[in-house]
């Protein structure tokens, strides 16, 4: 059984700002990218693991994981213009490569839990796809300009993280049908029909998004590291 593991990363940090994307900027000695990679490259049974990355980022990428010795890491590949464009890229340079089941991981969520990581693999058994979400908890509201208008029931509703897992074949067949928007990958399967399922997330695996979630990250590491005073 083949697992691969294709870590998005070319996105460009939008939202986030400043002179680097964010999955390249400094955290404690490392960087989100060379965390999620080596999230993926500590479970026993995961044999490929793809960077995509926009071209620009070259030599930030060779920096940022340069501490990683692995021959499961393959060289990254180049990503598109859209997340869905990037995930394409990752799926085609794995096509053959003989994979069974591939994970599709934000770079930007570098503390996704072992746990998570296998309960997506595992839910691979049963069905096409399955991936990480959260139920939402707080009550939510529609608006018009800063006033509420109307509740929204929250019953049934998700949010989505990553890793989204899928069996390769079906995956590959629905990114190379979809026109490259889909904001996720589930999003692309569940237009090409396939079955997905959800598995506990956990709120550890939030996505470093604004400078907000990168201030949240230092806290946690700093929390948790052993030169702690
Ligand atoms: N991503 C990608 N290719 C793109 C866009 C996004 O590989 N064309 C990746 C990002 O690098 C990130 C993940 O998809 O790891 C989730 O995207 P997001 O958090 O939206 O990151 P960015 O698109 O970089 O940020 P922003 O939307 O704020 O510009
Ligand atoms: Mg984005």
């Amino acid at each position: 059984m083949s697992v691969a593991v294709i870590i998005v990363a070319a996105g460009r940090g939008r939202r986030f700002g400043g002179d680097i994307p964010k999955q390249y900027v400094p955290l404690m000695g490392t960087s989100a990218i060379c965390l999620s990679a080596e999230a993926f490259l500590g479970i026993d049974g995961v044999t490929h693991v793809l960077a995509v990355i926009h071209d620009d980022d070259r030599d930030l990428y060779e920096q940022a994981m340069s501490g990683i010795s692995d021959a499961r890491l393959l060289a990254p590949v180049s990503g598109g213009d859209t997340r869905a464009q990037s995930v394409r890229q990752g799926l085609e340079r794995l096509a053959t490569e003989g994979i069974d089941r591939v994970l599709i991981h934000d770079a930007a969520r570098p503390f996704v839990p072992v746990t998570v990581i296998e309960n997506v693999i595992a839910a691979l058994d049963e069905t096409d796809g399955a991936f990480a979400a959260l139920p939402v908890v707080d009550a939510l509201w529609a608006s018009e300009g800063s006033l509420a208008t109307n509740p929204v029931p929250r019953d049934g509703l998700w949010r989505a993280q990553t890793p989204q897992g899928f069996r390769f074949a079906p995956i590959l067949a629905a990114h190379r049908a979809h026109d490259g928007s889909g904001a996720d990958d589930v999003a692309v399967a569940r237009e090409a029909g396939l079955k997905v399922t959800l598995v506990p997330g956990s709120e550890r695996n939030y996505k470093i998004t604004t400078t907000a979630d990168l201030e949240r990250a230092l806290i946690d590491m700093a929390a948790s590291s052993p030169a702690r005073g």
